[in-house]
């Protein structure tokens, strides 16, 4: 009889770990974390179970929690006391992104990492200052070019404020550039870029909208995030963040993205981030209340299957969950 090839003789235990390729490390973790100043308690996120907006006095207790688990770094998203047309509160000394920051990196060890984006601070909700007349305008365009200075001066007041790095999301077309231009002139040229290179636009980051309360008011993302239906345009996406100086390359959504992560991967030498976004961390959290999946087990497999196609770190509302019951 011919002999057949057995590779379940790997699968036992013993040697299953030895030849395991993949593994889920809480210091490959990045959890999101919600500073609100418009509240002086924990509120709750009702589509993210589990996560909530705390006030700036509560962001050291909270990454204090965080890191606790095991898990090193964290993002951090402001909620500005108010918005107004160009976003301003994201630029300013006192925003709440810088003071959590501040306080943060004085009394934590924590890497953190701040999101530079304007549509939390805009009073339209749109990343970007809007041309004049966009309200009434069938197409609704951001200003790209007028947009980029202001981003650069978000990324330094964050630098300023003792970011250990920045995460440009708002998918202008020079981001990168603008802001690696505007940190070393402001003497901050040791501070990486983590860059959205390839951000869709996704029905997946509904729950994070409500989170950060950053939903257009109007129109939508189409005109600057990609098409959910491109693959190459990644390619060129990416490659232009490289050029303009991004040291880290992230896609974002993750798990519907899987072949553009593994694409990054291949194709450049930086190191590759993926946004585990909110409703890929809702749909589970949904499914386990009715009794439908193991929400431990899925958003393992989940993350462990993001790292397999290719990303080194990911950024997931699973974190701690996944840093506390690891084995
Ligand atoms: C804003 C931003 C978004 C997310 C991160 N930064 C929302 C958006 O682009 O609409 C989504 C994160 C998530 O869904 O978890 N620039």
């Amino acid at each position: 009889m011919e002999r057949i090839e057995r590779p379940r003789r790997l699968r036992k235990d013993g040697v299953r770990e030895l030849v395991s390729e993949t593994e889920v490390r809480a210091t490959d973790l990045v959890a999101p974390v919600f500073v609100d100043a418009t509240t002086d308690e924990r509120v709750p996120i009702e589509s993210m179970p589990g996560h909530e907006r705390v006030p700036v006095e509560e962001a050291v207790a909270r990454v204090e929690e965080v890191l606790e688990t095991g898990v090193e770094a964290v993002m951090l998203f402001g909620i500005p006391e108010s918005k107004n047309e160009r976003g301003s509160r994201a630029w300013a000394e006192d925003g709440v992104v810088q003071e959590a920051t501040r306080r943060v990196t004085e009394a934590t060890d924590a890497y953190v990492i701040t999101d530079v984006c304007l549509c939390e601070y805009t009073e339209h909700g749109h990343c970007g200052v809007l041309e004049p007349h966009a309200h009434e305008a069938a197409e609704l365009t951001v200003e790209n070019d007028e947009t980029l200075p202001l981003l650069g001066s978000v990324a330094v007041s964050h630098a300023k404020a003792g970011a250990d790095m920045v995460a440009p999301s708002g998918m202008m077309d020079g981001m990168v550039d603008a802001i690696r231009g505007a940190l070393d002139d402001a003497g901050h040229a040791d501070v990486p870029i983590l860059s959205y290179a390839a951000k869709y636009e996704s029905a997946f980051y509904g729950p994070f909208r409500d989170a950060a309360d950053g939903a257009p008011a109007f129109g939508d993302r189409r005109h600057y995030q990609m098409d959910p239906a491109n693959r190459r345009e990644a390619g060129r996406e990416v490659r232009l963040d490289v050029e303009e100086g991004a040291d880290v390359l992230m896609v974002k959504p993750a798990l519907p993205y899987l072949d553009i992560v593994a694409d990054v991967r291949r194709e450049f030498d930086r190191p590759v981030a993926a946004y585990n976004v909110s409703g890929e961390y809702a749909m589970l959290h949904a499914a386990a209340e009715k009794g439908w999946l193991d929400l431990e087990a899925t958003a393992r497999e989940s993350v462990l299957s993001i790292k397999r196609a290719g990303a080194d770190l990911v950024v997931t509302y699973f974190a701690e969950l996944l840093a506390e019951s690891e084995d």
